[in-house]
């Protein structure tokens, strides 16, 4: 296990929503107490190369962040990302999660991104028991795993790989030989035939995966999904409950019940693990974020509008024409929906309104303290998050919208594309994708010291497009990187 993460480092993920602001967010809104965002302790359990951490610890200058990982090398890799970018409030260490010693002291927010699945059973326990011990009593822990039953699918798509693969002699030859398998498959099995379809569907997404993926996804020595109420029960036994998902539509039913879900409460008769449990039989779910929090205490798992008054909204919608068909005054469209764009039409003024200033602060966040929501606006803007058309966050993330006479990129993202990486960190915990050489050292460029005047000339002699055109490009690109969330104030 530790040696396959040495020989191929595991490409870093942003997970947006395991940033404390984000996961308090859905603390307060089922009527829990939750720690200071802006000044807390976060431990990430195998944190590999520090993607996530470094991307929190960019976003909250007066907290402390500790990441731990076997692979030396992914940990390396996070310490001199952070020494390039001057990130002094993040530390990682070479740490097994089985020997977390108690010294390293309690955790306000406590994340273990994509390996309570990928590790023996020993190392799930020894992670859920460290979490049991290293929480704080108002701490938030984010545990995701691959979920059963409907991850049998892809254990099937393992068995057939496993079996290709017996005789490659190392990883690169193990991802050809996979590759290779994985192309066999999808043309033999029938699209017409349900289970061959669900495996060639599983196997057509695994090969758009990058290899190294490939490598660690498809062939870890342990891939062992789990059953949300396994893992409460898991929870329950080191005095922590599980409070909920972080993809917001899993919940829907606890605010709002459904009719189409009502025979599957009836049958859990009140149980809210066993109803999330019968859920992930239905919708065959494949993935969980699990939110975990101490046993003490009450979830209130009903629709209160007033706990959005401690909340921040952010989206970006844009004003649409109604539908012939739509008499409603209202139209707007979002950007921010992963399913491609939601629509809202309402007849209500003072939603209309809200949603066009929450829009207007983007990629900023409205404080909902002060917007005059009552009880309908106040619903609607839960419905808006649970249908992920906008985001909501305890705390206001640090980056500017405002572009100062000398621009300044965040710490993080100049030192990543100083460093070479594509992928750069937005100060709103998002990757940001910069494929383009050039754009990527402009970034590099915006340390505080450079006029507008400065940045064209250099940019000019580094690229050798004429200054003028640099010039009257610059404005763009520049505001371009400010809704990025990639500016610092
Ligand atoms: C699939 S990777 C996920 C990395 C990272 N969390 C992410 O989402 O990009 C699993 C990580 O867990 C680490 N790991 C596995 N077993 C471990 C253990 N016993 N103690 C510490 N880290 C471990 C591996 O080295 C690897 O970096």
């Amino acid at each position: 296990m530790v040696d396959s993460y040495e020989q191929v480092p595991y490409p870093g993920t942003h997970q947006s929503t395991s940033h404390p602001a984000r996961m308090s967010a859905l603390a307060c809104l089922y009527g829990r107490r939750f720690p200071s965002v802006s000044r807390c302790r976060v431990l990430e359990l195998g944190c590999g190369d520090g993607t996530n951490l470094l991307s929190m610890a960019a976003t909250a200058p007066n907290s402390q962040l500790v990441g731990i990982d076997l692979a030396e090398g992914a940990i390396a890799e996070g310490r001199a990302t952070a020494i390039a970018a001057g990130l002094t409030n993040v530390e990682f260490m070479v740490m097994d999660i089985k020997a977390v010693p108690p010294s390293l002291g309690e955790f306000d927010y406590i994340v273990a991104h994509g390996v309570y699945a990928w590790v023996a059973p020993t190392v799930r326990e020894a992670l859920m028991g460290l979490i049991g011990r290293a929480l704080t009593p108002d701490g938030l822990a984010f545990v995701s795993y691959n979920t059963m039953p409907a991850c049998r699918v892809r254990q099937i798509v393992r068995d057939i790989l496993q079996d290709h693969i017996r005789t490659a002699a190392n990883p690169a030859d193990m991802v050809t030989a996979a590759e290779e398998c994985l192309k066999f498959y999808t043309g033999v099995w029938s699209e017409f035939s349900p289970l061959p379809n669900a495996l060639r569907d599983h196997v057509l997404q695994t090969l758009q995966r990058p290899p190294e993926v490939i490598f660690h996804d498809e062939m870890a020595e342990f891939f062992e999904p789990q059953f949300v109420s396994d893992v409460a029960a898991h929870a329950a036994v080191h005095g922590l409950q599980y409070l909920c998902d972080t993809n917001p539509s899993l919940n829907h039913e606890a605010f709002f019940p459904s009719s189409n879900q009502k025979s599957l409460r009836e049958r859990a008769k009140g149980d809210w693990i066993r109803y999330e449990q019968l859920h992930d039989y239905v919708s065959l779910v494949q993935f969980r974020r699990t939110i975990l929090c101490r046993s003490e205490g009450n979830i209130d798992r009903r629709a209160d509008w007033t706990r959005l008054r401690q909340l921040h909204a952010q989206g970006l919608f844009d004003r649409a024409e109604a539908e012939e068909s739509d008499s409603r005054a209202f139209v707007f469209r979002t950007r921010q929906s992963q399913g491609g764009g939601g629509q809202l039409s309402t007849n209500d003024p003072k939603l209309a309104a809200l949603i066009a200033c929450i829009s207007e602060h983007h990629p900023g966040s409205l404080p909902l303290a002060d917007a005059s929501t009552g009880p309908e606006v106040g619903e609607a803007i839960l419905r808006l998050f649970l249908a992920d058309m906008l985001s909501l966050q305890t705390e206001p993330l640090p980056f500017a919208r405002r572009i100062s006479e000398r621009p300044l990129a965040s710490g993080l993202a100049r030192a990543q594309a100083s460093r070479g990486h594509k992928r750069l960190s937005s100060l709103h915990h998002s990757a940001v994708e910069i494929d383009d050489p050039e754009s990527r050292h402009f970034i590099t460029l915006l340390d505080g010291t450079r006029s507008r005047q400065d940045l064209a000339t250099e940019m000019a002699q580094h690229t050798g497009i004429p200054i003028a055109t640099v010039s009257a490009r610059l404005d763009d690109s520049l505001a371009g990187l400010a809704r990025a969330a990639l500016l610092a104030s």
